[in-house]
């Protein structure tokens, strides 16, 4: 297992907002959560990154327990979150955006990563020495992602990357977390678009009020009437 995170469990003061959750994701696995707004699902992966203190619970990754390391620690082990919102440095160059998802690393072959994001992202390229504030939506959420891998993670973890793009858009990005999966990257996505989410992961974990209420193959998760009743508006 590459991540086990056992009976977590997030509180904000009197507010819990994560009640005993447990998920596990495979080496090259896509595994989805999906929920309502105000699920937990955010402050799940918040815990899974290290951003937010879990009240109980633990992880383990990549054979390790990583409970107690700081946010930093996990990234250096490949832990990395592409956060709600993005949130990109609008005020620096694409470039730099780029080079501070390498900050940790001391291998010589950073450039050559980023060279790889600039073929993949041939708008980003374009861009490269421009603000990151001169990006659409949909190319500060490829900027993200681009940051994101070049941590090199071995789990990608993504909070609601498609929020806020056109449907032309959100098609290209599940076209993309299928091809880094594909690259051999377990893949951790929160969405609130839950059919394609179940369309792109093989399992899927369903939270409501913070703790998991349905978890299954994506399959019959999709199939499943309860949450088709709940989520998918049928
Ligand atoms: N920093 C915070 N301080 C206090 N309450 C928070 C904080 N972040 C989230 N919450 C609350 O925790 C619950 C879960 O929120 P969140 O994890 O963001 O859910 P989701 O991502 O599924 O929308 C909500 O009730 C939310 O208001
Ligand atoms: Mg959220």
């Amino acid at each position: 297992m590459l991540l086990e995170a056992e009976r977590l469990h997030v509180r904000y003061g009197r507010i819990h907002a994560v009640r005993d959750v447990s998920v596990t994701v495979e080496p090259g696995e896509v595994v989805t959560i999906v929920g309502a707004n105000g699920a937990g699902k955010s402050s799940l992966l918040r815990a899974l990154a290290g951003l937010v203190k879990p009240s109980s619970g633990s992880i383990r990754f990549d054979g390790a327990d990583i409970t107690g390391l700081s946010a930093p620690a996990r990234v250096q082990r490949g832990l990395v979150l592409v956060p709600e919102g993005r949130q990109i440095f609008v005020s620096l160059t694409v470039h730099d955006n780029l080079l501070l998802g390498a900050h940790a690393r001391n291998d010589g072959e950073v450039a050559r990563d980023i060279d790889k994001i600039y073929q993949r992202f041939s708008n980003l390229a374009e861009r490269r020495h421009m603000r990151a504030s001169v990006l659409s939506g949909g190319e500060q959420q490829m900027l993200a992602i681009g940051r994101a891998l070049l941590a090199r993670p071995r789990l990608m973890m993504m909070d609601e990357p498609s929020l806020g793009l056109s449907p032309l858009l959100v098609s290209r990005l599940f076209d993309l977390i299928g091809e880094i999966n594909r690259d051999g990257l377990a893949i951790l996505l929160v969405e609130q678009n839950t059919h394609m989410a179940l369309e792109a992961a093989s399992r899927g974990y369903v939270l409501e009020l913070g703790a998991v209420a349905l978890q299954g193959d994506a399959r019959s998760l999709a199939d499943n009437p309860a949450l088709a009743a709940a989520y998918l508006g049928t």
